[in-house]
């Protein structure tokens, strides 16, 4: 079965790499689906986060990554995916998840799985990432080495927000 992981990625964490793993082991193959957040400012670009995506899966057998531009529904009825996977760290996931599955499943009837943040990366979100990047903080714990890596890029060279 195929199963996709939609999110902005931005940046991929090991949060997200954790689902991302336990998704495929489950449904055999993932696609993991990027996109934009219309009420979103990203700190990378659209591609960017992209291309750190596919570094980071790289190792991973049976996961793919690919853009989302329009509909969830429609992007998983073009890729022949019957599920969707979203990791819950906490109520407030819930919350907005369940919405966005009873959406989903309503505009094209779509199924969500929805399985449990690891308990390692429960709390974790990019956005707190961002943050202490932002501060000049250490992200190495939070992150693959790649991102870390671009995040101090990108902090040093006082690029700062993209809304790609
Ligand atoms: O959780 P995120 O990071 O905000 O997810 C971003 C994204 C683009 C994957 C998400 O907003 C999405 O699935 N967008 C596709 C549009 C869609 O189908 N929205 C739900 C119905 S309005």
């Amino acid at each position: 079965m195929i199963a996709v992981c939609p999110g902005s990625y931005d940046p991929v964490t090991f949060g997200h790499l954790d689902i991302i793993a336990r998704a495929q082991r489950l449904f055999g193959e993932v696609i993991v689906a990027v996109g934009r957040n219309s009420t979103k400012n990203y700190l990378f670009a659209f591609d960017e986060r992209i291309k750190l995506l596919r570094e980071a899966t790289g190792s991973l057998p049976g996961v793919s990554v690919l853009p989302i531009s329009g509909l969830l529904v429609d992007f998983c009825r073009e890729q022949g995916a019957q599920v969707v996977v979203k990791g819950l760290r906490f109520a407030a996931d819930f919350d907005y998840e369940l919405q966005m599955a009873h959406l989903n499943a309503e505009l094209g009837g779509l199924e969500t799985v929805m399985i449990p943040a690891g308990k390692q990366w429960g709390t974790l979100s990019s956005s707190m990432i961002r943050e202490v990047a932002h501060c000049g903080g250490d992200v190495s714990g939070f992150v693959p080495q790649l991102v870390a890596a671009r995040i101090a890029d990108k902090v040093s060279s006082g690029k700062g927000f993209d809304n790609g």
